[in-house]
């Protein structure tokens, strides 16, 4: 029987979660949709789109839905089959997602020379809980005065990093700078990188997993939505990945599963505490992000603006992991989520949208994408 340190040592030193290998003999190839995104498309919205689908979003959910009608515009809608009602009650989270979707489609869009113009919330913004309206309307207009950004570039260089980050080599204050400079105003961004406020970040993110995992609907949500080996990552290509041959070996011998997993008492769900908090230890700095107010508006541009910071530390040579556990608004998060916003200078009137850890790490692989066609409404 393997202790509780080497699974986490094991887990740690393999980078085994969230990444996907690029062949997988079990079915679809789940990191296809990163490899020469779009090739081949005569639309360039659907080529724009290929790009779009990369962006970051909640548990990899890929809550994206599409319209084409006519010859240039396309009508975005979040699949509301894909939220996270117990860990994302508000569906902020996914909002935020759907709105880095749009900033990769923009990127994409300017590369091609074509201005997307975009009506965010064109019948209104849903509240409290999304629903079938649309999230924009997109309009790709060839426009000679369109510049190509070089944060297109990043995109397939993109991703996020769970590993341990080098302490020895934190990023320096004026890539922080870059960082935080991604998100325009009226959104506001910072790092903390100071001894105390890391140890507080450190602290409050330690529990916060704690709690999401000994919070059984939340912790139940995240292992319906973990995916165990090859073969469920090729079959699914969304969620959690967990693969390699620990832990599917694991899995064969019933020490990792989804009940398990959402045991608040198990193995598996002890050592990922353990695996997590040291994880989050190794963390150089932080960067978060907030707006003034928490209006679906705001939250669509801070996806938009949290892709840009990502997007900007990949050019840097830096990692990027969210921590968003104690910024979910679950009642058994609530004195953690105060503590995180106390701690940071935000209010629940105008929240954190986003809390990063930032550092240096190996590169992480890509996770899996579901492919465009999946997005795109019939
Ligand atoms: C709003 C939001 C919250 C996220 N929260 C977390 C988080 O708490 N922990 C984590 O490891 N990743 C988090 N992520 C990253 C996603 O899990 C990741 O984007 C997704 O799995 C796709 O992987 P990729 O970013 O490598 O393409 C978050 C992403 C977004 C947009």
């Amino acid at each position: 029987m393997p202790t509780r340190r080497s699974v986490l040592e094991i887990l740690t030193a393999g980078g085994a979660l969230g990444a996907v290998g690029c062949a997988s003999p079990a079915g679809p190839d789940p990191a296809a949709a990163w490899r020469n995104p779009g090739a081949g498309e005569r639309d360039p919205r659907r080529w724009a789109l290929a790009h779009a689908i990369l962006a970051p979003n909640p548990h990899n959910r890929q809550p994206w839905l599409v319209d084409l009608p006519g010859t240039d515009e396309i009508m975005f809608y979040a699949d509301t089959t894909r939220l996270l009602p117990a860990t994302d009650p508000p569906n902020r989270q996914i909002t935020m997602g759907c709105g880095a979707f749009l900033e990769l489609l923009d990127l994409a869009a300017r590369q091609r020379g074509l201005r997307a113009d975009m009506t965010i919330w064109p019948e209104g913004e849903p509240q409290p809980v999304l629903d079938g309206r649309p999230v924009a309307r997109v309009r790709l207009v060839a426009d000679p005065s369109v510049k190509a950004d070089p944060l297109f570039s990043q995109i397939l260089k993109r991703h996020t990093n769970r590993a341990e980050y080098d302490l020895k080599a934190p990023p320096s204050a004026e890539d922080l700078t870059r960082v935080t400079r991604a998100a325009a105003a009226p959104l506001i961004a910072g790092s903390v990188a100071d001894a105390t406020g890391l140890a507080r970040l450190v602290d409050i993110g330690a529990r916060g997993f704690a709690r999401e995992m000994t919070t059984p609907a939340a912790a139940m949500e995240s292992a319906k939505l973990t995916r165990i080996g090859r073969a469920e990552i090729a079959q699914h290509r969304d969620g959690i990945s967990l693969q390699g041959p620990f832990l599917e070996g694991m899995a064969a011998i019933g020490l990792l599963s989804r009940e398990a997993m959402a045991d608040p008492d198990s193995f598996a769900t002890k050592s990922a505490i353990d695996m997590w908090a040291k994880s989050i230890r190794a963390t150089p700095a932080f960067v978060w992000l907030k707006g003034p107010d928490n209006s679906r508006a705001t939250q669509i541009a801070s996806g938009r603006a949290y892709a840009r910071m990502h997007l900007t530390a990949t050019a840097l040579g830096l990692s990027m992991q969210p921590w968003s556990m104690t910024l979910q608004e679950f009642p058994e998060m609530a004195a953690l989520y105060r503590e995180t916003q106390d701690a940071l200078g935000a209010s629940p009137e105008a929240p954190l949208q986003m809390l990063v850890r930032i550092g240096r790490a190996k590169a992480a692989e890509a996770a899996p994408r579901r492919g465009l066609d999946q997005h795109i409404r019939t």
